[in-house]
């Protein structure tokens, strides 16, 4: 007997930006394969049967193989149990899911991809802004802060970053953000910029802290904490508040 995966996105945190699907399918689960960002209480969503399995990956700590989570996946499916795979904000956006699917499609178990609120379109709207202020953000871009070593990912597009007409986000950059923006500078970007640093979006620990490009990567170049963050720059609306 073959099983099913639900790939559910999780939103941010906060368990009231769960779909109504993503709810559906955790409280039918007979597995919760979750990552550390979609832990608390969203797996409260889970049913008291269901096994709740942490597979989270972190920055800076032991975490277990992506190939790991492959096979459990699929050791999981294979004995016939419905099994959600529980990944932060939505899985299709800088959360490895291909590798997981192409696990999956090889052993022959059927899956779905349900979508999540992603967490940069959380932290705009937590800060009270628009990700794309009209008549001035023409583009919205996302992009990665770090490459499979936690480093600057060195093939990333900076004259498309430096575009002074984009809303960028910048996800997993706390580390490496004094490092790009001095490339952004040397490539136009003005360091007045206006910037947000948005940390734990939607869970109790929430932050929003506004700068320039520059004072923000000041602040990161000395102290970055433990918090999942997002970096927001561009033709930000002036309207939105931080918070602490
Ligand atoms: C592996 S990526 C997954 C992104 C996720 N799939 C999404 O759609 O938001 C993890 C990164 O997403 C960002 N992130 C996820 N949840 C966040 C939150 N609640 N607040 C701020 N940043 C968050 C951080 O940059 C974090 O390091």
């Amino acid at each position: 007997m073959t099983g099913f995966v639900s790939f559910v996105g999780s939103g941010p945190g906060d368990p009231e930006l769960l779909t109504l699907k993503a709810a559906d399918r955790l409280g039918r689960a007979d597995a919760v394969l979750f990552d550390d960002l979609s832990a608390g209480p969203i797996l409260d969503h889970a049913g008291p049967e269901a096994d709740l399995v942490g597979v989270g990956k972190r920055a800076g700590r032991v975490s277990p193989r992506q190939n790991h989570v492959s096979r459990l996946l699929v050791d999981y499916a294979s004995a016939g149990q419905r099994v959600v795979r529980l990944k932060s904000g939505d899985s299709g956006l800088f959360g490895r899911l291909e590798e997981e699917l192409i696990a999956l499609r090889e052993a022959g178990i059927p899956y779905e991809i349900i979508p999540g609120v992603p967490s940069a379109v959380a932290a705009a709207a937590q800060c009270g802004i628009p990700l794309t202020r009209r008549l001035t953000a023409r583009r919205v871009q996302f992009v990665t802060g770090h490459d499979t070593n936690g480093r600057l990912p060195q093939d990333i597009n900076l004259a498309a970053l430096a575009d002074p007409s984009a809303c960028t986000v910048v996800f997993m950059g706390k580390r490496t953000f004094p490092a790009l923006l001095a490339a952004l500078c040397a490539h136009g970007l003005p360091p007045e910029t206006p910037a947000i640093l948005a940390e734990a979006i939607s869970t109790p620990a929430q932050a929003a802290h506004r700068a320039t490009v520059a004072a923000l990567a000041e602040r990161l170049a000395g102290e970055i904490g433990d918090k999942p963050a997002l970096i927001l720059y561009g033709p930000l609306a002036e309207i939105g508040v931080g918070f602490d």
